[in-house]
């Protein structure tokens, strides 16, 4: 078990232990994801090259005799949510984290899954609306969590298209398969392209000497407001008009000859040219061709800022300061539903002096210089990495006298850069991650 794991296990223990009175029978984990690339292709039944990611959510779990379902969200100020499995399932309009747990419960007995009640702890370090997938991690944590109090045992590819079916038809958002499919599915050093269609799985090895890093802007969104749902009916409107199942059957020059309006064409240009991007780079990574993979990459963020117009102006910043670092041996994009929240790149270990991203790449965050918060600054500063001295002077030395980590200004953004393999700096920076 990794420390991330652990020190969220003994949270989700001891919060468990304290409200229910007991030590679990059962603890549960389900990673977030990153998707190198494939954005909003998968409801158009393309192709997707996510990873699942350290950060993950947890539930630690109980049987019960009765049919009640009590769920504690640590996360939440420990707030508490109970309903019945044996009366309908009902939204919770007070406390919307409650809804991908109900919603699991709902989507689990539709699909003819006999549960027991259960008595539950929640806990995650996924970033919360931060494109990572927190609610995908929610949902089949919880589903594998009850499958387990009830002794049924499922395939996980079954497992992601019931978390799918919760967060569809119960919480609103009309998403695709791939984060519940990654999060179910996937597994250390590894990416995974998946085909949304078929649903065909093949493992991507992420070579030992590349890291990839994500960094969160600061910028937050919510899946639910709309815009998600407006795009996939643009989608699916573009691929009626073709006269097409989906876009995935669709080409440009199907696109060019049926004179749809400008924000159709647009939206469905970038599913057709991501699609054929998300090949290639699977392509790229199996041959550890990093500067195809980088050109995807930026090519991927341009069509999601010019032709799916989901990004925001502080993200195409951070992208553009990242790729920048990188040079053009790796690559920078947005990842995940859009709006906000996290990027990711890609780089070569073997390019910097050590060993990973937070050594030898560069992580920079466009947010103001005084505002940047790292989730986890304030254990730096507790710990060996004073946080505030480094902003102000610069750099912080080791004993002897090598630079551990700096930060430079770049204009508004900030660099930040430690020169020797450190697993705990590693740890500190709980809004950059290193996943391979
Ligand atoms: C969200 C959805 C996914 C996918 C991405 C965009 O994460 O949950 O199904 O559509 O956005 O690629």
């Amino acid at each position: 078990m990794t420390p991330l794991d652990k020190a969220l296990s003994d949270k989700v223990s001891a919060a468990f232990a304290q409200r229910f009175g007991v030590a679990p029978d059962l603890v549960a984990r389900a990673p977030g994801r990153v998707n190198l690339i494939g954005e909003h292709t998968d409801y158009n039944d393309g192709f997707v090259l996510p990873c699942a990611i350290g950060p993950s959510t947890m539930v630690a779990a109980s049987r019960r005799d009765d049919n009640a379902v009590h769920v504690v969200a640590i996360d939440f100020d420990n707030a508490l949510d109970t309903f019945n499995l044996k009366q309908p399932i009902e939204r919770n309009t007070d406390q919307p984290w409650a809804d991908y747990v109900r919603g699991m419960m709902m989507a689990l007995q539709n699909a003819g899954h006999a549960l027991t009640g259960a008595n539950l702890a929640i806990a995650g370090n996924v970033s919360k609306g931060a494109g990572l997938s927190s609610s995908a991690s929610l949902e089949v944590a919880v589903g594998k969590a009850m499958l387990a109090l009830a002794e049924i045992e499922i395939d996980h590819t079954r497992l992601a298209q019931i978390a799918q079916s919760a967060e569809c038809d119960f919480v609103g958002t009309k998403c695709g398969i791939m984060d519940q499919l990654i999060s179910a599915q996937g597994k250390a050093g590894h990416a995974l392209l998946i085909d949304c269609r078929s649903l065909a799985l093949t493992d991507a090895p992420v070579p030992d000497d590349i890291a990839v890093m994500i960094v969160h802007s600061g910028v937050t969104r919510g899946l639910v407001d709309g815009h998600y749902n407006e795009r996939r009916r643009q989608c699916e409107a573009a691929a009626k008009a073709m006269g097409v199942a989906a876009l995935r059957d669709a080409n440009l020059d199907m696109l060019a000859a049926a004179g749809l309006d400008a924000v159709t064409t647009s939206r469905a240009r970038h599913v057709i040219t991501e699609n054929q991007r998300t090949l290639d780079a699977a392509g790229a990574l199996a041959t550890n061709d990093l500067t195809t993979l980088g050109a995807l990459m930026a090519q991927s963020h341009a069509s999601m800022r010019d032709n799916f117009e989901i990004t925001v102006p502080a993200i195409d910043e951070l992208v553009a300061l990242l790729q920048q670092a990188i040079g053009p041996v790796g690559g920078a994009r947005m990842t995940g539903g859009g709006f906000g929240g996290a990027t990711c790149a890609r780089n070569l270990h073997r390019l910097g002096m050590a060993v990973t991203l937070i050594e030898e790449n560069a992580v920079y965050t466009s947010c103001p210089f005084s505002n940047l918060v790292l989730h986890g600054s304030r254990d730096i500063a507790a710990q060996q990495f004073n946080y505030e001295a480094i902003a102000r002077e610069g750099e912080e030395h080791g004993e002897d006298g090598e630079a551990l980590l700096a930060i430079e200004k770049r204009g508004d953004a900030a660099l930040l850069r430690a020169d020797r393999y450190d697993p705990e700096i590693e740890a500190f920076f709980g809004n950059v991650f290193l996943i391979n």
